[in-house]
């Protein structure tokens, strides 16, 4: 599998989070901790230290991402502890939710798709969450400046309201707009949604 560009920033990110054994969750995993429930998709898990907190809570977890450091390492950390987690290396770029979960969680991914890829993939979130279950996705928004990790023409910044307007008709358990500055004067914006959605 040839790895998209971003893939490559954050392997380098993971190498040296592995080599200083930092895995902390960031305030978006902190965010949705308690919200997690059943059977449990994460997209782009990064290093999985969500999906691993997870499965120690009674999860069933299968957590996806393209990255195989981050793959192997979170394959490793589940069988030592023997948790119910899969995890899978995929190009998330060319990907189908196959089967509903009860919770969703796409943390920091959809934003290095392109477009049309990553409105497909969230409108699939969307369908596949179970009645009563729950979206908690984080996106890069406009006025983000921070653009390094970025493969040029190959992502989006989504709008401000996106996501709320994504998860019409759903529950907002959580919705927040936080910055923060990024290297060099700039800044990433970020948008958070924790949405449930209506009992079927
Ligand atoms: C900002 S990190 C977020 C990781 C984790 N969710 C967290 O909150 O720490 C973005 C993740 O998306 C993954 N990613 C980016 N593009 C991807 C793609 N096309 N397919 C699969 N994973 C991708 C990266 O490998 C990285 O792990």
């Amino acid at each position: 599998m040839t790895s998209p560009d971003p893939v490559e920033f954050f392997e380098q990110q993971f190498l040296r989070q592995i080599r200083e054994t930092d895995f902390a969750l960031n305030p978006f995993e902190k965010l949705a901790l308690p919200y997690l429930a059943g059977s449990v998709l994460d997209l782009g898990c990064g290093l999985g230290n969500l999906s691993l907190e997870a499965a120690r809570r009674g999860c069933m977890v299968t957590a996806l991402d393209a990255s195989p450091t981050a793959v192997e390492r979170l394959r490793a950390a589940a069988r030592q502890e023997q948790l119910r987690l899969q995890p899978l290396q995929a190009d998330l770029g060319n990907f189908r939710i196959e089967q509903d979960y009860d919770t969703i969680v796409a943390i920091g991914l959809l934003m290095f798709l392109e477009k049309e890829r990553a409105l497909t993939l969230l409108s699939q979130i969307v369908q596949r969450v179970r009645p009563s279950g729950c979206a908690i996705v984080n996106v890069l928004v406009e006025g983000t400046t921070y653009l390094e990790m970025f493969k040029p023409g190959e992502y989006y910044l989504f709008g401000a309201n996106e996501l709320e307007q994504a998860f019409a008709g759903w529950t907002l358990l959580a919705a927040r707009r936080e910055s923060f500055p990024a290297p060099e004067d700039t800044r990433k914006e970020f948008a958070t949604v924790v949405a449930q959605k209506p009992p079927g």
